[in-house]
């Protein structure tokens, strides 16, 4: 047998439907906000991540999926999904469009990390970018926005924490302050740390080591080395989230883990996904589209992992809609009600009823059984005497009553059924 690849996981016809439930949530929450769907290539050229991403990143130096494509071409899994949507929007010109651009995606991404809970190879995301507006005003609507999706998810137990980490000015001066720290600590932190030392210190911060950790943690704060306007910026966003009822946390430790953030970030965090424990992370990225095209376009995004949020919605147990099981099991006796079953299966799905026939020449009580083990709510059996009645003995398998109902009638009986107890399950968005 070959095994799935480490890192990765099939999502199983009896689990998509909870899959179905985020995806779902996901879009009708993008609507609310006004934001459409975007779908960019699972692959790029390797240099959109590398200077999108940065080459200080760990995704960028240990994790990413890179191989030579056939053309010799150095090509990459994508492993995350905004670099993908600013090359879109700029290969397609759609800065000279309506802005701002507002766009989502449901995305697999690709990170060689060391799988654990929470952690995989292949994970999949949510994610929205939202180009042209740099005031406070977008960063509180993509806040809102991943805050109402998780609430609308059911979720009740996250915690939004931002920070700041300024522009590439007060930035500049921030680093200079890190590395002043840290020189005399370096010969005891680890080898990475050193080469963040030099080509980007903030990157320490982010350092999982415990020997490292000591040092990182009475690290100064970017928070008291922002210019005017990113203190500006950043107490407009706070008062905004406050306007809007949204609680958060000041939380000086989040960097995140890409470089093209300025001055806002965020994360909403569960102890219940994993240990790292980020849901969604995301934040302002003024610099990447001006670096990738001529301009300057501001924006803002956020990304969840899908696979951290199903976690978190166990835990938490989150309302979800029931898994959708066949309607009808139409279950036939002999070869005459067998070749009826057929005939009246294909009207049923043409009246938008789900239904199966036995494919495997079963006994009834085989037939039943099967019928049972997949839920079917309803079973419909045809032997002689149902036959010569026109009629189909049927079984609601939730109260174990039976009922005779003519071949005919079959459909509007079972439609009738099913939308009254449809309308009673729904879990509303
Ligand atoms: P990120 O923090 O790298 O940000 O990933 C966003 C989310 O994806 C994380 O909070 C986590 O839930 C999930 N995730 C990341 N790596 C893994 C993994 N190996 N296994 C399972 N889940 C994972 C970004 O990707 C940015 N592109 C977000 C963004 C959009 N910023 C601005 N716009």
């Amino acid at each position: 047998m070959i095994n799935i690849p480490k890192g990765m996981k099939d999502v199983l016809p009896s689990e998509v439907y909870l899959w179905h439930h985020i995806e779902e949530t996901a879009r009708k929450t993008a609507e609310r906000f006004s934001f459409k769907e975007i779908r960019t290539p699972v692959v790029e050229y390797t240099e959109l991540f590398s200077r999108g991403v940065g080459d200080t990143t760990d995704i960028v130096n240990k994790e990413m999926y890179t191989f030579l494509d056939k053309g010799n071409r150095s090509v990459t899994l994508r492993p995350e999904g905004t670099a993908g949507v600013a090359r879109a929007f700029l290969g397609n010109g759609l800065a000279g469009g309506a802005m701002p651009f507002k766009a989502y995606y449901l995305i697999s991404a690709f990170r060689y990390e060391r799988p654990q809970a929470g952690r995989l190879r292949e994970f999949h995301q949510f994610g929205a970018e939202l180009y042209g507006a740099e005031g406070a005003y977008a960063d509180a609507e993509t806040i809102s926005f991943a805050d109402a999706f998780l609430k609308n998810l059911g979720l009740k137990n996250v915690a939004l924490r931002i920070n700041s980490i300024g522009c590439k000015s007060c930035r500049a001066r921030y680093q200079t302050a890190l590395r002043e720290y840290f020189a005399p600590h370096l010969s005891e932190m680890c080898l990475d740390c050193k080469t963040r030392f030099e080509k980007n210190p903030m990157r320490m911060l982010d350092c999982k080591e415990e020997t490292c950790k000591k040092f990182t943690a009475h690290a100064p704060e970017m928070l008291n080395y922002l210019c005017d306007a990113c203190e500006k910026h950043f107490k407009e966003v706070k008062s905004l989230l406050d306007a809007a009822g949204i609680v958060y946390h000041v939380d000086p430790s989040i960097v995140r883990g890409l470089d093209y953030y300025s001055r806002t970030v965020f994360e909403f965090i569960s102890s219940a996904a994993g240990a790292q424990g980020t849901v969604l992370g995301g934040g302002r990225y003024d610099g990447l589209l001006e670096q990738m095209g001529e301009k300057a376009v501001p924006a803002v995004g956020f990304a969840a992992g899908m696979e951290r949020l199903l976690m978190v919605m166990a835990a938490e147990e989150a309302p979800v809609p029931q898994d959708k099981n066949v309607c009808c099991y139409l279950a036939g006796l002999d070869a005459n009600a067998r070749a009826k079953t057929y005939c009246l299966a294909q009207t049923l799905r043409n009246e938008g009823i789900s239904c199966e026939i036995d494919l495997q020449d079963r006994s009834l009580k085989a037939q039943f059984k099967y019928a049972d083990k997949i839920g079917a709510r309803f079973v419909a059996v045809l032997g002689e005497n149902e036959m010569l009645e026109g009629a189909a003995e049927v079984k609601d398998m939730k109260i174990s009553r039976s009922e005779r109902v003519k071949f005919e009638e079959l459909a509007a009986y079972l439609n009738k059924k099913i939308s009254a107890e449809v309308s009673a399950s729904e879990v509303i968005l």
